[in-house]
């Protein structure tokens, strides 16, 4: 099997095209996915056509699925593994999570093993609007100015989920487990504070920092199109869902989410 892979943008992303996912891979092929994964941090599959089954066969090669318990029935039925990232409703009740990525974020950071990745796959898209932004934390670590690199190299970051009721602490500054490069692992939603500082130092810190990290040159901005899977690298990009028609009856807007399970970050 072969495909084409083409950048999306200078920050990260590409597209991979002539590829159907639902259909069992061969070794070559999934190597060249797992390379292409890594060297672009996010990938986009175009035109799939796949069942909640498809979507969970395809993600477990990555490696163990992560169930999303805190969310415990937004799922299809008997697909515990995947989430529903919804904007619909059904009796006056959301049929999934309504709000996901409010503000920039890596998946389940707060846990001891965050996500190694996730995988969602437009099911139906609002003519406008809801786009995914993805950030490029190695680029933004590499390019922090040096009192801010200083600043927080070494340092353990907190990180909470209120709905959760977890606190977790992982290094502000990780290094990739299969590439070996360092990148930016503090978020604005789910980062806390940082070990041993005060709150006023810790946010004045953070906050620089997410500045540098939301510069355009860092960041790009997916247009979804029907039948869009996309793949990112929780370990090295930060996301976030552009919600602003969210209060909008018209905006309907309807995704299935896998997550791969990951190391404890160092
Ligand atoms: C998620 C998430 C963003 C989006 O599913 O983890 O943050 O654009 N989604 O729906
Ligand atoms: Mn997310």
């Amino acid at each position: 099997m072969s495909f084409d892979v083409r950048p999306l943008s200078n920050a990260l992303g590409a597209e991979i095209t002539g590829l159907n996912v639902g259909q069992a891979l061969d070794n070559v092929t999934f190597k060249a996915i797992r390379k292409a994964y890594l060297d672009y941090q996010v990938l986009v599959f175009r035109e799939q056509s796949i069942s909640p089954r498809q979507q969970i066969n395809f993600s477990k090669q990555f490696g163990p699925l992560d169930a999303h318990p805190s969310q415990g029935t937004n799922h299809p039925k008997g697909y515990p593994e995947i989430l529903i990232v919804s904007t619909k409703t059904e009796n006056g009740r959301d049929v999934g999570l309504r709000n996901a990525g409010p503000r920039w974020h890596s998946d389940l950071a707060y846990r001891k093993r965050p996500a190694l990745g996730s995988m969602l796959y437009a099911v139906e898209l609002p003519d406008n609007g809801g786009d995914t932004g993805f950030a490029n934390m190695i680029a933004a670590y590499d390019t922090l100015p040096s009192t801010l690199k200083n600043a927080i190299d070494g340092q353990l970051a907190i990180f909470s989920s209120k709905r959760e009721g977890i606190d977790t602490s992982h290094p502000a500054i990780r290094t990739h487990p299969e590439t070996g490069t360092r990148s930016i692992f503090v978020n604005p939603q789910l980062t806390s504070g940082i070990e041993g500082m005060n709150d006023t130092d810790a946010s004045a810190l953070l906050n620089d920092i997410y500045a540098h990290c939301r510069q355009a040159r860092f960041v790009y901005w997916h247009r979804w199109q029907p039948g869009d899977l996309v793949f990112w690298d929780n370990r090295c990009v930060l996301h976030i869902a552009d919600h602003s028609r969210l209060d909008d009856p018209t905006y309907i807007r309807h995704m299935h989410r896998t997550t791969i399970a990951g190391d404890v970050p160092y």
